[in-house]
């Protein structure tokens, strides 16, 4: 029963702002991949990790990988991405080998998630659960809104009970075969993998996530990211 880690890593990160991909920024001087790649490769379950790069950057993200400090354990392939997060995540199970049965779907945008919230999600997949989501209560009240298209105010259309809510981050656990058949069946485009297995309608199940784990996805959440990593080298 081997694990393998699938990391998208092919995102522009447009709203991070101007310059390089996002999962090529630095964090502490370190891309903000390398640290995904790190957090993955740090579980002892995981024997590989499978880094889904731009399709016009693999050689880039492969000399990176070269170039720093690694699990010698751990294997290690690079392939192109696609348009979207999904083709990205598809054509990272694609490549797996045969053997591994439990994968791990971490996006490169969440650096710092902590080894102990990896190792809970694969060992809810190997006690028998089809999908796992790590997740965590929300601070904030959530409103369905009608978008507006111009900026305008938003008309509420509900307010869903707070405390029935969870903010879910990565990595994501699975069965092989049922994130396989989920690629495989739902086409249109989703936010996370594990709500595919729920359109199939398999079971889903949350275990506790991480405030560590949280998505770099704006400026301000590098001035966290950097925060954290200080904190952890003191
Ligand atoms: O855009 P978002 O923040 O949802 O991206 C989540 C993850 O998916 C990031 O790690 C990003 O690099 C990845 N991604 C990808 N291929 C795309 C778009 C996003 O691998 N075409």
């Amino acid at each position: 029963a081997r694990t393998a880690a699938v990391i998208p890593a092919a995102g522009r990160g447009v709203r991070l702002g101007p310059g390089a991909p996002k999962a090529l920024r630095t964090l502490g001087g370190t891309p903000m991949l390398i640290h995904a790649v790190r957090a993955m490769a740090n579980s002892r379950a995981v024997s590989l990790v499978v880094v889904v790069a731009p399709a016009d950057g693999t050689a880039e993200v492969k000399s990176l990988l070269d170039a720093h400090t690694l699990p010698e354990r751990t294997d290690f392939l690079v392939v192109p991405g696609g348009e979207n997060r999904q083709d990205s995540v598809r054509a990272g199970i694609d490549a797996l080998p045969p053997g591994y049965d439990t994968v791990l779907v971490h996006d490169a945008a969440r650096p710092l998630v902590p080894v102990d919230t990896v190792d809970a999600v694969i060992e809810a997949v190997r006690d028998g659960a089809v999908a796992v989501v790590p997740a965590l209560p929300l601070a904030d009240t959530v409103k369905e809104v009608e978008p507006s298209a111009d900026g305008g105010p938003e008309p509420v259309l509900a307010t869903p009970a707070r405390a029935r809510l969870r903010a879910v981050q990565t990595p994501q656990g699975f069965d092989r075969a049922t994130l396989v058949r989920a690629h495989a069946t739902v086409t249109e485009n989703v936010t996370d993998d594990a709500s595919m297995v729920e359109q199939l309608g398999l079971p889903v199940v949350v275990v506790p996530g991480h405030e560590e784990a949280f998505k770099v996805t704006r400026p301000l959440d590098l001035v966290l990211a950097e925060a954290v990593l200080a904190r952890r080298r003191k």
